[in-house]
């Protein structure tokens, strides 16, 4: 039986399909490097998830039966691409069936920087609410505003047409050639600049990479309309978070939402302490039916590449 190992946890609707086809290892939830380095010699495939770095030295311990890395995430900035392909060992991820998931809950991040929902629920838990206040918690209304939407894949895309109910214009930029939103949306495809200076709501989309990293900094944040939010549900490295936690201090910036940080599960204090920012635990793909698709999809390539079939959903690694 070929050797699989999960290299933290794979939820049920996936691992089930796996018992029984494979020898399968899990390290559990709060396995660490030095666990992963103990598991993989022998492997054929291992299981990664956003928060196992996968590199030359892992692919090295696993040996050369390895074939295949299958990422339980649609992102794949965890994993060394070049080391991947010197030792000719396949990538898959998990894309699709998460993009509903994590446009909704930009969505709700918008909602929630726009009228600071949570501060305002903290105040009444906290038993401090004086009463009605016509200055208290005003926010942004987003009727009619205007949204940029960095990066237009598939969850992009979603989040442009589940925020095209607000009546707004929609700005957005895409590195694709083919303009994806050309049939489903009306919008305008411009350059980040333009797309900064313009928008009330900016939310990032896209896949993070060496050459995105800290995209939105000092720079950009000033680019920026003093009122705007930005929301993010892509990676924390594409933020420098204590330029927007500055930002916010200072006022230079309406409200943010974030669903991912550079260094999880740390988020920096300056951010913690930020007004107007509402954080969330890297959950955008955290419901039922998208976490057990995606666990499926993960298994299923794992199948389809250990019985010789190829991989369902591959990342070029070239
Ligand atoms: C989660 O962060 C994912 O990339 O699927």
């Amino acid at each position: 039986m070929k050797k699989v190992v999960v290299a933290r946890k794979l939820l049920p609707a996936g691992e089930r399909l796996l018992q029984g086809r494979f020898e399968v290892c899990s390290g559990g939830l709060d396995a660490g490097r030095d666990v992963l380095l103990e598991l993989v010699p022998g492997a054929a495939a291992v299981v990664a998830d956003p928060t196992v770095a996968i590199d030359q030295q892992v692919l090295a311990a696993a040996g050369d039966d390895l074939e295949l890395i299958a990422n339980f995430a649609v992102g794949y900035d965890n994993v060394d691409l070049d080391a991947c392909q010197r030792s000719g060992v396949l990538l898959t991820n998990t894309p699709g069936v998460l993009t509903d998931a994590t446009a909704e809950l930009a969505l709700g991040l918008t909602l929630a920087a726009a009228r600071q929902i949570p501060a305002a629920e903290l105040q009444l838990r906290a038993g401090s609410w004086s009463g009605w206040d016509p200055s208290d918690y005003r926010g942004s209304e987003l009727s009619g505003a205007t949204f940029g939407v960095v990066g237009m894949g598939r969850i992009g895309l979603r989040y442009a047409e589940l925020i095209s109910g607000f009546g707004g214009d929609l700005l957005y930029t895409s590195r694709s050639a083919v303009d994806r939103s050309e049939e489903r949306l009306p919008g305008r495809r411009v350059g980040l600049e333009e797309l900064l200076r313009e928008s009330d709501v900016v939310s990032l989309h896209l896949a993070a990479s060496r050459e995105n990293k800290h995209l939105i900094n000092r720079e950009s944040i000033a680019m920026m309309k003093p009122q705007s939010i930005l929301v993010n549900t892509a990676r924390g490295s594409l933020v420098d978070a204590d330029a927007l936690a500055e930002a916010l201090r200072e006022g230079r910036l309406g409200a943010v939402g974030l669903d991912v940080f550079e260094n999880e599960p740390g988020v920096p204090e300056s951010l913690r302490n930020a007004p107007r920012a509402v954080l969330t635990p890297h959950i955008g793909s955290a419901t039922y039916r998208a976490r057990d698709a995606m666990a499926e999809l993960t298994a299923r390539n794992v199948i389809s590449v250990l019985e010789g079939n190829g991989p369902l959903t591959p990342v070029s690694t070239g």
